[in-house]
């Protein structure tokens, strides 16, 4: 079931599972520290609403961290089953944290930027790198999927994340169209910035927007081709000191290729 829902809707939530409960278990203390941690200050964006933490889990490249297991569980089988991805290097995973009141403006934001952020949740497909002070849009990473874990509890409102569902295949077609007759290893140096900006509009008028909510021991897992963000703190919703706290993996698995063409 997981697997119709994961390539018709870009995404799939995966059950309470106790292996990755006990992976968390040993994780979140050093989470923590991270986020607590005095060198990573500047990661602390949105005007204290975020923290990014972009790579910054101690992790080693089994996804083991603190003396927790390796990375595994259902999302692993998942992901080697069904991705067909399995012996890659796990990366360090983004540590991100939202706080109540996300998004508060940036010094040196545009009002463009933060109301992309604020109405429409800075949805972006990864791998597009904005460059420059213009903000040439780029293809510079491949990542293999998005795999979020949940580190505390939170409610749903809290800044949940955002995804629009089918975008991958929408996303496919249209830089199979762009790229086509180009060799990959060329695709990175082509500036996609317009045709990246037209296919985003189009998503957001023909696919349904979702938020999604996972408690602790589940996990959801994004195609890396869909469009996704994440939407602002809901007035009613509610943290623990720890906020919003989600670990994202998102491994390189692949090349330009790999990237764009398997499933
Ligand atoms: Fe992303």
């Amino acid at each position: 079931m997981n697997k119709s829902q994961f390539f018709d809707k870009s995404w799939c939530r995966f059950k309470y599972d106790e292996t990755l409960m006990q992976w968390i278990s040993r994780a979140l203390p050093c989470a923590r520290e991270t986020v607590a941690a005095e060198k990573n200050a500047q990661w602390l964006r949105c005007g204290g609403t975020w923290f990014a933490g972009v790579n910054l889990l101690p992790n080693s490249t089994d996804g083991s961290v603190c003396g927790s297991s390796s990375m595994q569980g259902e999302a692993c089988d998942f992901i080697e089953e069904t991705l067909g991805l399995d012996g890659f290097d796990w990366d360090r995973a983004q540590v991100s944290v939202c706080y109540p009141g996300y998004p508060r403006p940036m010094p040196g934001e545009s009002e463009a930027a933060f109301g992309y952020r604020r109405d429409r949740d800075a949805a972006h497909v990864d791998g597009f790198l904005a460059e420059g002070s213009k903000r040439r849009r780029h293809l510079r990473e491949y990542h293999g999927f998005i795999l979020g874990i949940p580190m505390v509890e939170f409610s749903p409102g809290a800044s949940p994340f955002v995804v629009w569902e089918g975008s991958h295949e929408v996303i496919r077609k249209t830089f199979t169209g762009v790229f086509r007759g180009v060799p990959a290893e060329q695709w990175g140096e082509m500036d996609i910035t317009g045709v990246y900006h037209q296919v985003r509009r189009r998503i957001f008028d023909r696919c349904k927007r979702v938020e999604i909510y996972a408690r602790p021991g589940e996990a959801y897992l994004v195609h890396r081709l869909a469009l996704h963000g994440v939407a602002p703190w809901h007035s009613t919703a509610s943290a623990t000191a720890d906020g919003r706290m989600i670990c994202y993996f998102r491994p390189a698995t692949g090349d330009p290729e790999a990237w764009l063409v398997n499933p």
